[in-house]
């Protein structure tokens, strides 16, 4: 088959392309040793609802006043789907899912996570402004999706 110098310069150009993209991921990668989060925390999906603490996810004030937050991210709902929490609390949040993949997005907020299932996610965040935050799920997740919504009143 005779190709076409201009078309075989073409895909020269297009295969050095792709040689030097995948090259300088994986090279950053290893250079700067990105990796894929490994240090969170693993947990079996099957039991999340026996695992402690997701076993009762919600709020937990520490002895250094600020809180703990998990949740559970299952299909369409986050539990617990409302809480409450003092201006300029600092919450360290945790979130995992027993079925599949969903977002965690903190509307208003830097907090925004995917939520996978068999493992832990984290995030931490202060609400310093008083007002209602509305956590959605931004990750297609099925049929009630769009409903898959939460609220952080902040006081
Ligand atoms: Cu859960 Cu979309």
């Amino acid at each position: 088959m005779h190709i076409h110098r201009y078309e075989r310069w073409w895909m020269t150009f297009g295969l050095a392309m792709l040689v030097l993209f995948a090259g300088t991921i994986i090279f950053s990668a290893v250079a700067d040793n990105l990796n894929p989060p490994s240090d969170m925390q693993a947990i079996d999906p099957a039991k999340v609802s026996s695992t402690p603490p997701f076993d009762h996810p919600g709020l937990h004030k520490l002895s250094d006043g600020s809180y703990e937050l998990y949740y559970v991210a299952q299909v369409f709902s986050f539990a617990p789907n409302s809480v409450t929490v003092p201006a300029g609390s600092k919450v360290a949040i945790y979130v995992t899912s027993p079925d599949v993949v969903h977002g965690f997005e903190i509307a208003k907020t830097d907090v925004n996570m995917m939520v996978v299932p068999g493992w832990v996610n984290d995030a931490t965040h202060t609400f310093k402004t008083p007002g209602t935050y509305l956590l959605v799920c931004n990750e297609y997740c099925g049929i009630g999706h769009q409903n898959m919504a939460a609220k952080n009143e902040v006081k």
